[in-house]
C-alpha cells in the first residue's frame, strides 16, 4: 500500500497570550487546553491562580510596558484576565501589529468609568444620571453638592482602579459621598457621581463577538450582590424572558459602541425607568461562571473562540435552572471542607487554588437542576461547607 509522503509540518496551534494570571485566566487556560491551544500569560506573581494550568508563565506588571511587549512577541493574539492594564503600552503594540482583543480603544471602557459613562450616554444607551469630577478640590465639592440637590444623596465610583465594591461608595449621606470622592480625588483619580437607582434586580447580560461583528448571547442571569461584591447568580433567576432579551439586545448596542471582540458581560438595573446600564466588563465575568456546566458553550471557551476568530459556540442552557454561588475565604480554612461541600453531588465545585483570607473570592459553585429554589439552595449548602459566610441577606434556605 502506497502511503502517501507527507510533506507539510505540523501546523502549530495559535498561541494565546493572557495579561494577568487570576482565576479567569484559569478558566481560559482550561477551556484552552481542551481546544489544544497554547497559553501564555503575565502573572504579576508566581503564585496567582492561573500560574499552575498556563502553557507558559511570564512574571511582569500589566502596567509594564516591557513586560507587555514582551508577551505580545511571545504570543499570536493578546487578551485579558483583567482591565488594570497600561493602554498607552497596549495601543502602540497595537499599531506595531500586534493582534490586541480586545481592542484598547474599546477596553477604555472598562478601565475608565468616567469614559465609558460618556461614551454611552452620548450613544444613547440608558445610563444613571451622573457627572464626572475632575476639577480642583472647591470645584469638585461644588459640581458634587450640586448634583447631590438635583439627585438626592449620589452613588461615588473612582473612575480607575476599582473592582469587586472596591472603589464604589453606595453613600448613605451626603457627607459620606463627599469624603469618598475627595479622598480618591486626592489619589489622582477621576470619580463618578451618579444617581442612585432604585432597581427591583441587578441583571448580567453576556455575549460573545467576533471581529466582523457576529455575536451570540447567553441567558440573562440575575445577580446578588453583598457589599458590592457578587454573591450569586441565578439562571433565569425569576426572570421574565421578555426583560430578558430586553437585556441581551441591549448588550449587543452596547458590545457595537464598544467595539468589543471576545466575551462582554453588561450588568444591568432592573429599575422602574427600565433597564440601566451599571457597568461593562470586556472579558470573562464572575456572572457568567454558570455558563461552564450550564451552556453548552462556556464564556471562557467562546471567548477564545472569538479572539481567534473561530465559529462561536452554541450557548443553550443544558437545563431549566441553574445557580453559581461565590465562594469566600474565612481565613480559618475547615479540615474536610471539600469532602463535605462534595456530599452535595449535584454540585460542582471550582476552586481556584488560591489561600483563604478574610473575604477572599477562592472559588464558585454551580448547581443545575429543573427547579430555581432547590438548585441555589444546594448551591449555598455546598459553599457553606466550604467556608463561605452565608449573609443575612441571602438567608439560610
Ligand atoms: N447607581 C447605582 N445605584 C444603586 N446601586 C448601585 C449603583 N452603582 C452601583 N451600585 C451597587 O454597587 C455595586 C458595585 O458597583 P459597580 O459599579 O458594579 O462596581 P464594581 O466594579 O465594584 O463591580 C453594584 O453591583 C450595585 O449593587
Ligand atoms: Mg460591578
Amino acid at each position: 500500500v502506497a502511503v502517501p509522503e507527507r510533506t507539510e509540518g505540523v501546523v502549530a496551534p495559535p498561541r494565546l497570550g493572557i495579561v494577568g494570571a487570576g482565576q479567569l485566566a484559569r478558566m481560559l487556560c482550561e477551556a484552552a487546553s481542551a481546544l489544544g491551544l497554547d497559553t501564555v500569560v503575565l502573572a504579576a506573581d508566581r503564585d496567582d491562580a492561573a500560574t499552575s494550568v498556563a502553557g507558559t508563565v511570564r512574571i511582569g506588571s500589566p502596567m509594564d510596558p516591557d513586560a507587555l511587549r514582551g508577551i505580545a512577541d511571545d504570543c499570536d493574539v493578546l487578551t485579558f484576565d483583567h482591565e488594570l492594564v497600561d493602554l498607552d503600552a497596549l495601543s502602540s503594540l497595537e499599531s506595531k501589529g500586534h493582534i490586541v482583543r480586545p481592542s484598547p480603544s474599546a477596553l477604555v471602557v472598562a478601565v475608565d468609568k468616567a469614559v465609558q459613562r460618556r461614551r454611552f450616554a452620548a450613544a444613547g444607551l440608558p445610563v444613571p444620571r451622573f457627572v464626572v469630577l475632575d476639577g480642583d478640590a472647591t470645584a469638585d465639592r461644588l459640581a458634587l453638592v450640586a448634583f447631590a440637590d438635583e439627585v438626592g444623596v449620589p452613588v461615588v465610583k473612582a473612575a480607575r482602579g476599582g473592582y469587586d465594591g472596591h472603589g464604589v461608595v453606595v453613600a448613605s449621606s451626603l457627607d459620606e459621598a463627599v469624603d469618598a470622592a475627595m479622598s480618591w480625588r486626592a489619589s489622582g483619580t477621576d470619580v463618578v457621581a451618579e444617581a442612585r437607582v432604585e432597581f427591583r434586580a441587578e441583571l448580567a447580560a453576556l455575549l460573545a463577538r467576533r471581529p466582523d461583528g457576529e455575536t451570540v448571547s447567553w441567558r440573562t442571569v440575575r445577580t446578588a450582590q453583598v457589599d458590592g461584591v457578587c454573591a450569586e447568580v441565578c439562571v433565569p433567576g425569576g426572570l421574565d424572558d421578555s426583560t430578558a432579551e430586553d437585556a441581551a439586545r441591549l448588550a449587543v448596542r452596547v458590545a457595537e459602541v464598544c467595539g468589543v471582540v471576545g466575551v462582554l458581560a453588561v450588568e444591568l438595573f432592573d429599575a422602574p425607568q427600565g433597564l440601566v446600564v451599571n457597568e461593562v466588563a470586556l472579558r470573562p465575568h464572575n456572572s457568567g461562571h454558570w455558563t461552564i456546566e450550564g451552556a453548552n458553550t462556556s464564556q471562557f471557551e467562546n471567548h477564545l473562540r472569538a479572539v481567534l476568530d473561530l465559529p462561536l459556540g452554541d450557548t443553550s442552557m443544558r437545563a431549566a435552572a441553574v445557580t453559581t454561588v461565590n465562594v469566600f475565604g474565612s481565613g480559618s480554612p475547615i479540615d474536610g471542607a471539600l469532602a463535605r461541600a462534595l456530599e452535595e453531588p449535584t454540585a460542582k465545585v471550582h476552586l481556584y487554588g488560591k489561600s483563604d483570607r478574610p473575604g477572599r473570592k477562592l472559588g464558585h459553585v454551580t448547581v443545575l437542576g429543573d427547579d430555581g429554589a432547590e438548585v441555589t439552595s444546594r448551591a449555598w449548602r455546598a459553599a457553606a461547607a466550604l467556608g463561605t459566610p452565608v449573609p443575612a441577606q441571602i438567608g439560610v434556605r
